[in-house]
Formats: C-alpha cells, structure tokens, sequence
C-alpha cells in the first residue's frame, strides 16, 4: 500500500498525497494511488497513519488530506486548496467560497448561502444543503425546516443568536436533491476550514449527510444519533463534542420521530 511509503513531512507537506486519495461513492472506500489500484476504508487509513506519524495522530493527517485535496486536479490547479490554508477569517473564508469555481453547484445556485446566527456562539449547527428559500435568500434554514429548526431550538431555550448555522454544502442541489459524494467532497475544505475559525465547543449535526461527512463514516443517521461523537480540527487542539440528531425535514416528514429528536435535544441541553 502506498501510504506505507510515505514519511510524516510528506502526509504534511506532499500536495500531491492529495491528488492520491478519492473517496468513492457508498462511504468509506477509499481508492489509494491509481498505480497501486489498492482499496483501503477511512478507518483503515486513519489506523494506518497513526502507526506511521503517531498513536491518536493519523486522523488528523487523513483530515488534512481530504482538507487539501482536490480530485486528479493536476499540482498548478491546486491553488484554490492551497489558498485555504492561508485563510483566517469567516470575512476572508466567505470570499473565497463565492469567488472559488471548484464545485458545478455553484453555476446553477441563485446564491452561495453561506451562514446564519451568532458567529461568536459556541454551539455550531451543521445542515446539508440549501433548498430553494435559502437559494432565494442567501440564508441557511430559512424555509419549512428552518421554522422547524426555530421550534426545536426554542425548546431548549436556544434562538438563532444563540447559535452559528451553516451547512456542509453551500450552494443548493437542482430539484432539492441530496448531494452526491463528489460535491460533498469538493465543499469538505469550506466546512472544515469554516469550523477550525468559528471554533465552537459544540458541534450539532443536522442529519445524516451532514453526520457523515463531518464524522467521516458510512453509518446512517440512524445509528449515529443518541450519542456524543468527537470531531478533531487539523488545526485546534481540542477535539469537538458532537451530536448527530434527525434534520428537521425529515421530521417534517416523519412526526414519529420526534420523540427521538427530542431526547437529543435534552442531551444537548444537559451539556451547554
Ligand atoms: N436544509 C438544510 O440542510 N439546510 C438548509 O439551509 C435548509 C434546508
């Protein structure tokens, strides 16, 4: 396997390891270098790299990978993933999203929504994407789920100034679709880079796409609920509780699921 072969300066420093790791539709299959045609799992790569930089250090270096790499973009196209690890501010960070060209969303969004709420806040939302209200308005959750969203954090006394919204995708899928991998892939550096800034001590899933991008799993929402997760920044030192609870359109969709949502809510409550 490739990975055996690289040194910690080069996971660090190599902006070709980017151009050596794809994640592939379905999850967690990762397909190292083209030459080697070897498949490894996130998991598996993540264990590999703690034996080669250090126990507890490898995610971080696989994070750091999926943060700057961009899809067989040959080394002088990289410059947008190099240009984010320069960037500091949310000001400095929402430029850079609407002026970047590396995700075909973006061509047929109204707007590139980018977030809502309380930057300062230390309770971080996370959706998937916008649909067409948000498309209209530039602003995440304002729709259906957004008034869902409104109730569920008013009911455990938490308002829009009490916290930063934002969404793993920024511009909104043709027809409401969820996005697919690639999309998600290509957004992954904004929401990753976007976290490291707001540095929220809490950090809220909205749903399973957000859930497993930002957990970096293959597990269903389902399964990721009703616990506390960790998601470590490349960047901070402090590893983020997290908790994965069901996006308010699917309760929309499905009011049975309240009840789960609600114990949820409870637990986030119980640790602000
Ligand atoms: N659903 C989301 O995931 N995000 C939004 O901004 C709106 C609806």
């Amino acid at each position: 396997m490739c990975i055996r072969d690289w040194t910690a300066d080069e996971a660090k420093l190599d902006v070709r390891l980017c151009q050596m790791v794809r994640l592939f539709d379905g999850g967690d299959p990762i397909k190292m270098s083209k030459r080697s045609g070897s498949f490894i799992t996130v998991s598996e790569l993540i264990e590999a790299m703690d034996k080669k930089v250090g126990p507890g250090l490898g995610e971080g270096v696989v994070r750091f990978i999926m943060l700057t790499r961009k899809n067989d973009a040959p080394l002088d196209k990289v410059s947008n993933s190099n240009n984010i690890q320069n960037i500091e501010t949310l000001n400095q960070l929402e430029r850079l999203i609407k002026t970047s060209n590396n995700c075909p969303l973006k061509n047929q969004a109204l707007n590139t929504v980018f977030a809502d709420g309380n930057p300062s806040s230390k309770i971080m939302l996370i959706g998937e994407a916008p649909g067409a209200e948000e498309d209209k308005l530039g602003k995440p959750f304002v729709g259906a789920a957004g008034q869902l969203l409104n109730k569920m954090l008013a009911a455990i006394n938490l308002d829009r100034n009490s916290v930063y919204i934002t969404n793993i995708v920024p511009w909104r899928p043709p027809n409401n679709r969820a996005p697919n991998t690639e999309e998600i892939l290509q957004c992954l550096p904004f929401i990753q880079k976007h976290i490291e800034i707001v540095n929220p001590s809490m950090l809220v899933l909205l749903g399973g796409t957000a859930a497993k991008a930002i957990l970096t799993t293959n597990h269903g929402i389902t399964k990721l609920r009703s616990t506390w997760h960790t998601y470590n920044s490349p960047k901070l030192n402090l590893s983020i509780p997290t908790r994965a609870i069901f996006h308010p359109a699917f309760l929309l969709r499905s009011p049975a699921k309240k009840k789960e949502a609600w114990e949820d809510l409870l637990a986030i409550q119980k640790k602000i």
